[in-house]
């Protein structure tokens, strides 16, 4: 049973994360794909293919979250911008990458350096999309490229269901690109994991790419500046999904060009 205090703690935690990750997250997919024109059209292009290219319905929100690319983004935008430093405490000793923790240490673990790690996440043929940077495409396993997916072959952990989304793509005859986040454990941690992992999480995705099809279908969008401008506040290190250093101009206007790909 659940004591008041933690209780108390929990609903604290529900309002901050409710305010404090997912409205960053929906705006920094939101700017994502208006920043690129060749990407918002072929979000725009996914959305119409699958009959949701139109005012929105609650029964569209499952079909929303099946959508490949417009995963990819949610997927890279929490990649990216969702910098936590997760707390744990050792309850035996244990060994971390040569790294030996007494039993009842407190280790912090750094959501953006697994995020990040150098060697593991794919960056695209000759190195094109650095670790640091958005990449749309990077959750995207594309059927018969090998050296597609978020993970490069060699760093993926053998959980049992790396093959999955391959597997999706042959069995269902999937021509285009699916949405793969199966072989990243250990990589995109950007909920946590294990007991205490976000519960806030399957919510979050269903508001946040909710959001995203609204302002795609709904709006275009012209940011007023240009990528140095959109580097994130690094004051808020450690504590969640960044916000951007600087206030980001835009200009919006509605769009209806959803009437004429009808
Ligand atoms: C993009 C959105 C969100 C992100 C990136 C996020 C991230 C996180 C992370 C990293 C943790 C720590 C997990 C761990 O210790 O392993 C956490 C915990 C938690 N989150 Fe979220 N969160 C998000 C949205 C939400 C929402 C919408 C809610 C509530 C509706 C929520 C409620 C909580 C609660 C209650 C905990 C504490 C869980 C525990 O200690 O057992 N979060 N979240």
């Amino acid at each position: 049973m659940e004591t008041q205090n933690e209780g108390t703690t929990y609903t604290n935690n529900m309002s901050f994360s409710l305010t404090f990750n997912i409205v960053p997250t929906m705006m920094w997919v939101v700017l994502e794909i208006h920043k690129n024109q060749a990407l918002r059209c072929k979000i725009r292009t996914e959305l119409k293919d699958n009959g949701l290219l139109r005012d929105l319905q609650p029964d569209d929100i499952k079909r929303l979250l099946n959508l490949p690319r417009l995963q990819g983004v949610y997927a890279e935008c929490l990649r990216l911008y969702d910098q936590v430093l997760i707390p744990r405490e050792t309850t035996d000793e244990i060994e971390v990458r040569g790294w030996k923790f007494p039993k009842s240490s407190t280790i912090i673990i750094s959501t953006h350096e697994a995020q990040t790690e150098k060697g593991a996440w794919n960056t695209g043929p000759n190195d094109a999309h650095p670790i640091d940077k958005f990449w749309a495409e990077r959750f995207l396993v594309f059927p018969g490229d090998a050296t597609s997916g978020p993970i490069v072959r060699s760093s993926v952990i053998q959980t049992g269901r790396e093959n999955e989304a391959e597997d999706d793509a042959q069995n269902c005859n999937i021509s285009g690109p699916v949405f793969s986040e199966r072989t990243t454990a250990g990589f995109w941690i950007p909920f946590g994991g294990g007991a205490r992992i976000c519960p806030g999480r399957h919510f979050a995705k269903r508001a946040i790419i909710t959001a995203a099809a609204m302002m795609t279908t709904m709006a275009d969008i012209e940011i007023l500046v240009g990528e140095e401008q959109m580097r994130t506040d690094e004051r808020g290190y450690g504590l969640g999904v960044q916000r951007p250093a600087e206030k980001i101009p835009y200009r919006i206007r509605s769009w209806h060009g959803n009437r004429a790909l009808r």
